[in-house]
Formats: C-alpha cells, sequence, structure tokens
C-alpha cells in the first residue's frame, strides 16, 4: 500500500542527498507517533556526509509537495513525510472493502505445495500442552500459507505404533469395555494403558508378552492387526471431531505405523553411503562427525526406531506429494531429533534435501485443569468454555442479549487460550495462566474478539439509516486516530507477507492487538450514530474496514471471529 508513496520519497531525497535509492528505500520506516509524518527516515542512516540535524532541516526546506507527499518536517535528525491523506484513505479503504476476506492475500506460492505436519499425538497418551501448541500453531501456517496462494497439505503423522501397542492389546484384553471404547475411545485407551503399565511394574513378563504381540504386528498378523486398527479408526473419528471444534480439518491421518518400504529402502541407501555401523546385532547411524551424536536406527531384533520411520516417512512423502517444502511443526525438545532426520536426508543425497524445515517452540508450564494434571485436549476445551461461561454470566444485562452462550462461551475459550499460546516468539517458554487469558481486559482472546463485535455492533446500529459508500468523502477521516487506524489496516498485507518469511504466530497477533488498541481510543471520539450523514458514512467504512482486518486475521490464527458477545 505505501510502495508509491516510498518511490516517491525515493526519488526526490535520492536527488536531494546524494545517497543510493536502496540506502534510502530501505531507511524508509513507520514512525511510532504520527503526529509529525506518516512515513520517515532517521538521516543517519543514509550515511552522508554532514550534520544529520542540518541535513534534515535543508531537505525538508527543499522538499517539493507533489500528489502523493503533501509535506517533509525535520524534527532533529529525523525527516517526516506527510502523504496525501484524502488520496490514502480512499485507497486502503477502498481496496479493503473490495477485497474483503481476501485483503493481505498474495499468490506468491501459486502452484507450490507444501506439507505442514502437525499436532500428532500418540494413541493411547495424552494430547498434551506440547501438542495442543502443534496444533495452534501448525494450522496457524497452513492457513498462512493458503494465503499465499500455495496449495497445503496439511497432515497428521500420529504416534501409532511400536511396542506400547502390544501391551495395550494386552491390557484390552484384561480391562477393555467395548462400551467404554466406543464411547470415549481416546479416554478408554489412555485408561487401559495406565492399568497395563501398573501390572507390568509388578510382573515384568508382561513386556515380553507385549514384545511378542508387537512382533506379530510387525509381520502384519492378521489377529494382531484388527484389533489395533480398530484402536486407531475409533480414535481417528474422535481426534476429528475435537479438532473440528478448532476449525480444523486434515487431509491426511499419517502416522509412525503408515511408513512403509521405504524405511527398507533408506536403509539400504545409508548402508550404502558408509554411515551405519553395528554394534551387538544393532545398528546405529553414526551422525557424530557433525555433533549429531551416534543414534540407534534398528534394534538387534531388527525393529525400527521413531528416527528410522521419520526417514521413511520423508522419502515416502515426497513420492507421494511431491511437495515443494515441508513443515514439520514440532516442539524444542525434539530439536535434535529432527536435526539428525534432515542430516540424514541430506547425506542421502536426495535432490529435495533443502525442502525440509523444522518450525519449533517452547514448553507450556502449569496446564492442567482444575481436576488433576493429565490433560486431554477435549477437556481443556471444555475447561476454557465453563470457565469463560461463568465470566460471562458475570454481566448479567449483556448474558441476557446473547442468543447462544454456549457456543460464544466455546469459542471464547477456544481464542482465551490461542492468543496466549501466540503472545511472544515461539521459541519461549510461558506459564499457563487462566485467570489472565480469559480476562475481557489486557491483551487477550477475548479483548480481540470483544473489538471484532464492537464493530459489528456499530454496524448493526446504523443499518438501514448509514450506507456503506465507496465513495464516501474519505477526506473527512482527518483525526489522529483515524488517521492511525488507515494506517495500520495498510500494513496488514505487508505484515501478512514478512509472517511468512518468520512463521511468527505473534507477528499477527501483536498487529490485532495495535488495531483493537486503535479503535477502542476511536470509538469513544468518532461516533457515527447522530452525525451528518457524509461523516457518518466516511466513519462506518473506516468501522466496516477494521471489522473486515481484524476478522481476516483472527481467521488466520485459526479463530472464528464473533459478531455478538
Ligand atoms: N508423536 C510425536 C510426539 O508426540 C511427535 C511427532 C512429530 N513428528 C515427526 N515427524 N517426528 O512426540
Amino acid at each position: 500500500m505505501f510502495d508509491e508513496y516510498k518511490a516517491a520519497i525515493t526519488s526526490q531525497v535520492a536527488a536531494l542527498s546524494g545517497a543510493s535509492p536502496e540506502v534510502i528505500a530501505s531507511a524508509i520506516e513507520f514512525p511510532k507517533v504520527t503526529t509529525y509524518g506518516d512515513l520517515a527516515i532517521a538521516v543517519p542512516r543514509l550515511r552522508v556526509k554532514g550534520n544529520p540535524v542540518q541535513l534534515a532541516k535543508t531537505w525538508a526546506d527543499e522538499f517539493k509537495a507533489d500528489d502523493q507527499i503533501d509535506s517533509a518536517i525535520a524534527t532533529g535528525p529525523y525527516l517526516n513525510f506527510r502523504i496525501n491523506r484524502a488520496l490514502f484513505a480512499r485507497k486502503v479503504l477502498t481496496t479493503v472493502n473490495s477485497e474483503g476476506p481476501k485483503y493481505g492475500w498474495t499468490d506468491t506460492g501459486a502452484g507450490k505445495r507444501v506439507i505442514v505436519e502437525f499436532s500428532s499425538p500418540n494413541i493411547a497418551k495424552p494430547f498434551h500442552a506440547g501438542h495442543l501448541r502443534s496444533t495452534i500453531i501448525g494450522n496457524f501456517i497452513t492457513n498462512l500459507y493458503k494465503a499465499h496462494g500455495w496449495e497445503t497439505i496439511s497432515m497428521n503423522y500420529l504416534g501409532d505404533w511400536g511396542k506400547q501397542y502390544g501391551l495395550l492389546a494386552i491390557g484390552f484384553e484384561r480391562y477393555g469395555s467395548e462400551e467404554e471404547l466406543v464411547a470415549d475411545p481416546i479416554k478408554h485407551l489412555y485408561d487401559v494403558y495406565v492399568s497395563i503399565n501398573k501390572d507390568a511394574e509388578a510382573d515384568p513378563s508382561i513386556h515380553d508378552q507385549a514384545r511378542a504381540y508387537f512382533r506379530k504386528m510387525e509381520d502384519r498378523e492378521e489377529d494382531a492387526l484388527a484389533l489395533w486398527q480398530r484402536f486407531r479408526d475409533l480414535s481417528i473419528v474422535k481426534y476429528r471431531d475435537i479438532y473440528a471444534r478448532l476449525g480444523i480439518d486434515f487431509d491426511v491421518y499419517s502416522g509412525e505405523s503408515q511408513v512403509g518400504e521405504g524405511m527398507h529402502r533408506a536403509m539400504n541407501m545409508l548402508d550404502e553411503a558408509g554411515i551405519l555401523v553395528e554394534d551387538k546385532g544393532a545398528v546405529l547411524l553414526d551422525l557424530e562427525k557433525y555433533k549429531l551424536e551416534r543414534v540407534l536406527v534398528k534394534k538387534s531384533d531388527g525393529t525400527a526406531l521413531y528416527l528410522t520411520r521419520d526417514i521413511g516417512a520423508a522419502i515416502e512423502r515426497f513420492e507421494t506429494y511431491n511437495f515443494d517444502k515441508i513443515i514439520y511443526v514440532v516442539s524444542s525438545q525434539q530439536d535434535l531429533h529432527l536435526k539428525q532426520l534432515f542430516k540424514t536426508v541430506e547425506l542421502l543425497d536426495l535432490p529435495y534435501a533443502d525442502r525440509f524445515q523444522h518450525i519449533n517452540y517452547g514448553l507450556v508450564k502449569g496446564m492442567s485443569t482444575r481436576k488433576g494434571t493429565v490433560v486431554f485436549l477435549e477437556d481443556m476445551l471444555r475447561e476454557s468454555k465453563d470457565n469463560m461461561h461463568e465470566v460471562m454470566r458475570k454481566t448479567e444485562e449483556k448474558y441476557a442479549q446473547v442468543e447462544n452462550p454456549e457456543d460464544i462461551a466455546d469459542k471464547l475459550g477456544i481464542s482465551a487460550i490461542v492468543v496466549q499460546d501466540m503472545m511472544a516468539k515461539r521459541i519461549k517458554d510461558y506459564e499457563f495462566n487462566w485467570d489472565r487469558i480469559l480476562s475481557f481486559e489486557g491483551d487477550t482472546g477475548p479483548y480481540l474478539q470483544y473489538a471484532h463485535a464492537r464493530m459489528c455492533s456499530i454496524e448493526r446500529r446504523v443499518e438501514g439509516t448509514v450506507k456503506l459508500n465507496p465513495d464516501a468523502d474519505f477526506s473527512l477521516l482527518s483525526e489522529e486516530c483515524a488517521r492511525d487506524i488507515i494506517n495500520l489496516l495498510a500494513r496488514y498485507p505487508d505484515t501478512l507477507a514478512s509472517t511468512l518469511q518468520s512463521l511468527e504466530p505473534c507477528n499477527i497477533v501483536q498487529y490485532i492487538i495495535k488495531l483493537a488498541h486503535a479503535v477502542s481510543t476511536a470509538v469513544e471520539q468518532l461516533w457515527v450514530v447522530n452525525q451528518p450523514q457524509e461523516i457518518a458514512e466516511a466513519r462506518l467504512m473506516l468501522y466496516h474496514c477494521v471489522r473486515v482486518v481484524i476478522g481476516n486475521a483472527l481467521t488466520l490464527i485459526g479463530l472464528t471471529p464473533i459478531e455478538r458477545m
């Protein structure tokens, strides 16, 4: 949005200062306060000989206003530029209004395909905070790539294979209940798993039985596989349900069990490349040269390991999907594992070795429901919803107006969790805090939803009396708070584009926070009701565009924008 203004500034300042256009273009920034201008240059950044304060003054005096730039003002060593506001406001607002849900999108990824692997819980084990973060961040990354024209494949790589499924099968014989399995497979399988593990502590021979059972699974014996297949299928049905609540629908449910002969091919290739070493019948991958340790890839009984499967999966994924990029959204606790995986792919000399990326994230501390510490996603969502419902009930008047409080409480509860998660850089650990995240004040999910709902309510209030007019007189939006909002709206596409590089959800969340702050100031000053028609129309378009952009940004981070709360 600012490109033509930056170009206009660059060409004049180049002529005045003698600095190169590239240096000037990269020195143009958005000042924190817009009292003196919308764009600014810190003169020292141009590295021109002379006193920066003096230079700023001289250039400001000599700068000639044109169609794009209204004025240049020097403040200390800064050169501030005021762009042609009326023109700019029209351009920004009409663009947001006409592009609507696609405002900010690009097609830079057209024709390219990305696999985003995320969430990836382990069947019969808790869906813990790490999985929740992967789910939230992965969904965001998928949406972001879509917004840039990429074809995306969202993939869930379930932990659905290994000796523990032998253990689970034996446990099911003792503790399994058909009824409970069907009613809540995730919970029931976990309970069975916990019970059989207890038994196995007292009676270690159970582990041998489990190993033998898993051996049968590895050998593809039908009976052994049938039970496991049911566990998997039923769990996926349940997962789908829970993910749907978060607005997520995976394109592919893959998993450790789905890795096939690619794994054996990979092992042969590694062998040929001479990076495998044998040790008492077991096989290790030697990555010591790269400071990535020696890793077990085949046990002496022939079973493959986590890394082995990942290597096989990588090869098979490329063969199946021919991806241009693949992103693994996995906790930083597995940094070493992913480094080992990517290094191996590189050593295999696969032509697509540079298409792999690990997106990691830090720990969440203290995430638990009130009742206990073991956390399943569903319990988390329920707890958040219930807590939110309680908060809503406290303001009786408003509560009475909400049509479907259950649904709104659920959406707000999810917003609370997601926004807290995306507040800071991914790699930062954070402390889970119910009280803070459920508040309507401060930078929380409910607060951002409230900003959106407020815009909707302004639109509702004047429906039929003030029209949404793209030809309104936008020069009437001259107040500082209106100007700040328009500048922010204009920056959304750039924010989106740079976030595709950083893949940091906090860039988007921080953006929404700024916009929400800007409108909460504006609504006190810029009224739409009881105003002269031209003013009302200009302001209505402003608020409408804010709603569009907050709505787009909330959708991007995986939330459903709320219209009334
Ligand atoms: N299921 C694994 C866990 O819970 C995460 C899988 C990550 N993805 C991968 N390709 N290794 O720790």
